[in-house]
């Protein structure tokens, strides 16, 4: 089974139509019962709020490639980096599991796409099956209206009834979504990779074949790779980490680092060591906020690069060693 979400398009408005005009779905949404014009009138007015960056409103496609719902990201807020889900499934493609394939790709745009950190899901109180696929998604944080007062105010209001809040939280969305898999055999595939965290191909490839070589995963899709070398029999050196470019700042590369020392815990080390040059402000912060001390200080490690290397205006000279203790 897989879904692929599509762009609201007018050739859809027949069979959304005659989804969501079923009892069972027509009744949870409250929607009024409509003609098909209405349908086509509504996926319009959802492409002019697309445009106007208002919401990002998706038709869920089966692997046939025939409609079986919507999803959609509404409210979107990008002060407050969030915005509200609604989504439907069509009567006869309930409880085949679609609402989690659908769930994680609309939130992969919403994470990975829009940046955002988190997304309300609210539900009617009456609509108790919708509360419990809500339940059963394994990111789900449940019961949150204290937490977000205002916005559970403004969803009963919106509603014009009791209703309940939950919300996707990037931090436990990405965990879920994020994995490290060992590359086992040749590691000359994952070169551009690498090169991202070490500009030096002749630097790279004096490690590329030691220690252990991971791909960072986000569902399916390689997102980055991370290679770690034992150094003593209780200290490890994370070498390269390197997340690729549209997938940098989502909080990925914060909990592959916690994935790493936990996998590195476990093979029993109690130090992790972690380079990365006197020009890189942003790893900087990075593995400071991942828990990282300073430790060590190596002059002139980059000044026998073939290249300078310059960032933030700064030359790359020494290399900055940091730890971490497990
Ligand atoms: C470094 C790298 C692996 C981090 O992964 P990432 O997925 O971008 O990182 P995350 O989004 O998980 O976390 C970045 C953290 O650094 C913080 N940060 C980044 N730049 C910062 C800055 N200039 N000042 C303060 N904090 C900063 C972010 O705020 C975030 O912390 P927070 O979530 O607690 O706010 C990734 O950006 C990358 O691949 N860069 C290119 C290759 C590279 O430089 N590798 C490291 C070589 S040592």
């Amino acid at each position: 089974m897989a879904v692929t979400l599509v762009r609201h398009d007018v050739k859809y408005a027949e069979a959304m139509h005659a989804l969501s005009s079923m009892p069972q779905v027509r009744d949870a949404l409250g929607l009024p019962a409509g003609k098909v014009e209405d349908t086509i009138h509504f996926i319009k007015r959802e492409r002019i709020d697309e445009e106007e960056g208002k919401t990002v409103p998706r038709v869920i496609l089966d692997e046939e490639g025939q409609v079986i719902g919507v999803t959609s990201l509404m409210f979107i807020d990008r002060h407050k980096k969030s915005c509200h889900i609604g989504s439907w499934l069509g009567y006869q493609f309930w409880g085949k599991g679609y609402n989690l394939e659908a769930k994680t790709a609309i939130l992969d745009i919403a994470f990975f796409e829009l940046g955002l950190s988190r997304v309300f899901a609210g539900a009617r109180k009456v609509n108790i099956r919708s509360q419990k696929a809500q339940e059963k998604l394994p990111f789900v944080r449940l019961g949150v209206e204290k937490d977000y007062p205002e916005e559970h105010s403004w969803l009963e209001v919106k509603e014009k009834q009791p209703c309940v809040l939950n919300v996707f939280e990037r931090e436990d969305y990405v965990r879920y979504r994020t994995s490290l898999e060992k590359v086992e055999g040749n590691r000359e595939a994952f070169l551009p990779q690498l090169l991202l965290a070490d500009e030096s191909e002749v630097a790279v490839r004096k490690y590329l074949d030691k220690g252990t070589l991971y791909k960072i995963n986000c569902g399916e899709l390689l997102v980055g790779v991370a290679l770690v070398i034992p150094q003593t029999n209780t200290t490890i050196e994370l070498k390269n980490i390197a997340i690729v470019p549209k997938y940098q700042g989502k909080g990925i590369g914060k909990e592959i680092l916690r994935q790493l020392t936990e996998e590195c815990q476990k093979d029993g080390y109690q130090t992790v060591l972690v380079g990365t040059a006197n020009s890189s402000i942003d790893n900087i912060a990075f593995y400071q906020k991942a828990g990282f001390r300073m430790e060590a200080i190596e002059k002139d490690f980059f000044s026998h690069y073939p290249e300078p290397i310059y960032e933030n205006g700064i030359r790359a000279l020494d290399m900055i060693f940091f730890s971490k203790q497990l």
